[in-house]
């Protein structure tokens, strides 16, 4: 056990999917993994083990933010030896050719600050994806026929943005799309020796305003968890 995760040694898989909210992660279990069973509900944060495809796979909640991602990805890759980690989350597209229900695989994560930002002090750090899992996911996604777009994204530390022109910004630099975790994920797993990646589902769009439904958004969450396994096991 570690201080935020209840799981005992050999409870968590090497390949670990983390939506931000606990509840989907419980949903993915029971929608995804054979005989799934609970790891951890330590502060409500659910994590389950199971197999897909007869696989190990652990589904663990991030938590909002990179502050949250951080504790649960150093814990699991440290403690549990998780080796593949994949965020499966939300973002908002910030891009016109971006369209509500498509998938983003991120290839790398601006930010302007993570909690790794005091080890870089003055160098600006690029977070990036494992290629071999953004390889794979892209393909699992065209096999499937699901759209898709490869690029940037951007990881914010605020839902409730005072500074749009930071959005802007983004937007100016081909940024596909702004979600809060994936940046951080990808520095904890290169300081580790880990691979990581974030497939998401764009739920909102930044310069239509449009959102997807609470039902839209399941149906959509469900193309991004099979890319996310297929790659992970391609
Ligand atoms: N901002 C930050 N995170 C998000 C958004 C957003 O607009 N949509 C989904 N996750």
């Amino acid at each position: 056990m570690t201080i935020h995760i209840g799981a005992r040694p050999g409870d968590i898989a090497e390949t670990v999917l983390m939506p931000g909210d606990p509840y989907r992660a419980r949903w993915a279990a029971e929608r995804f993994l054979e005989a799934p069973r609970l790891v951890n509900e330590v502060r409500g944060m659910l994590g389950y083990t199971g197999t897909w495809r007869g696989h190990p796979v652990t589904f663990h909640g991030s938590g909002m933010g990179m502050p949250s991602l951080s504790i649960y990805a150093n814990e699991l890759i440290r403690d549990y030896g998780a080796r593949r980690l994949i965020r499966i989350g939300s973002c908002g597209a910030m891009q016109a050719g971006v369209k509500l229900r498509d998938l983003i695989l991120a290839m790398t994560a601006s930010t302007l600050s993570t909690p790794s930002r005091g080890i870089f002090r003055e160098l600006q750090f690029a977070p990036c994806a494992d290629w071999g899992l953004l390889r794979a996911a892209a393909s699992a996604a065209e096999a499937k026929g699901a759209p898709y777009h490869a690029g940037g994204i951007y990881s914010s530390d605020v839902f409730y943005d005072e500074r749009p022109d930071l959005n802007d910004a983004m937007t100016r630099h081909g940024v596909l799309a702004v979600e809060m975790e994936a940046a951080e994920l990808y520095t904890v797993a290169a300081r580790h020796g880990a691979s990581a990646l974030a497939v998401l589902t764009v739920s909102d769009h930044l310069l239509t305003g449009e959102a997807l439904s609470s039902e839209e958004r399941e149906t959509g969450f469900e193309a991004m968890v099979e890319v996310a396994l297929e790659a992970a096991f391609a």
